[in-house]
């Protein structure tokens, strides 16, 4: 075999390995862009009030009765009921009451869980506090 026809085919074994690999390569995918999928509560604000003031219910009972587990357990319930009602309002100072509750509903449930009594009452005059304050501007 002459230089020319060796060059020649090693050139055309070159083409074939590249031309193979590539088909052998795994194919390649677009990954998905992930969507961030708005957040829709399942409740109407009614709804999320009526479930919040019987879980402040059963908290006050469970505090007067010493139920604590039972009064820390609707305490983690309206940490995160509260944590939705943020999304039933896009004005800020309504977002902040709702998140405000969620997170002294979080901290009440840890005394309650605890059995601080003290701490609990103090706890949920806070939290109230947030009732109270997005009530006299959004309550109707
Ligand atoms: C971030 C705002 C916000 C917070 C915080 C909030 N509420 Fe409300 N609440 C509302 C609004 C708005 C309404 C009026 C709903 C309507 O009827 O349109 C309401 C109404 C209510 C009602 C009347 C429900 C009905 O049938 O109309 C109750 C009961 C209630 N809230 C309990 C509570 C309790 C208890 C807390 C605190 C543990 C609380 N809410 C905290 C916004 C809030």
């Amino acid at each position: 075999m002459n230089v020319r026809n060796r060059v020649a085919l090693f050139a055309a074994f070159g083409i074939v390995a590249i031309v193979g690999s590539q088909l052998l390569a795994e194919p390649k995918v677009e990954k998905p862009t992930p969507k961030a999928e708005a957040f829709k509560p399942v409740l109407t604000v009614e709804q999320t009030m009526e479930g919040q003031g019987s879980l402040i219910k059963r908290i006050k009972g469970g505090i007067l009765d010493e139920e604590w587990d039972d009064a820390s357990k609707a305490a983690l319930v309206l940490a995160e009921l509260s944590n939705t009602n943020q999304y039933h309002n896009d004005a800020k100072d309504y977002k902040d009451w709702a998140k405000a509750l969620s997170k002294d509903s979080l901290e009440l449930a840890k005394a309650l869980h605890k059995r601080d009594g003290e701490d609990a009452k103090r706890l949920m005059q806070k939290a109230a506090q947030n009732c109270k304050s997005c009530h006299e501007v959004y309550k109707k």
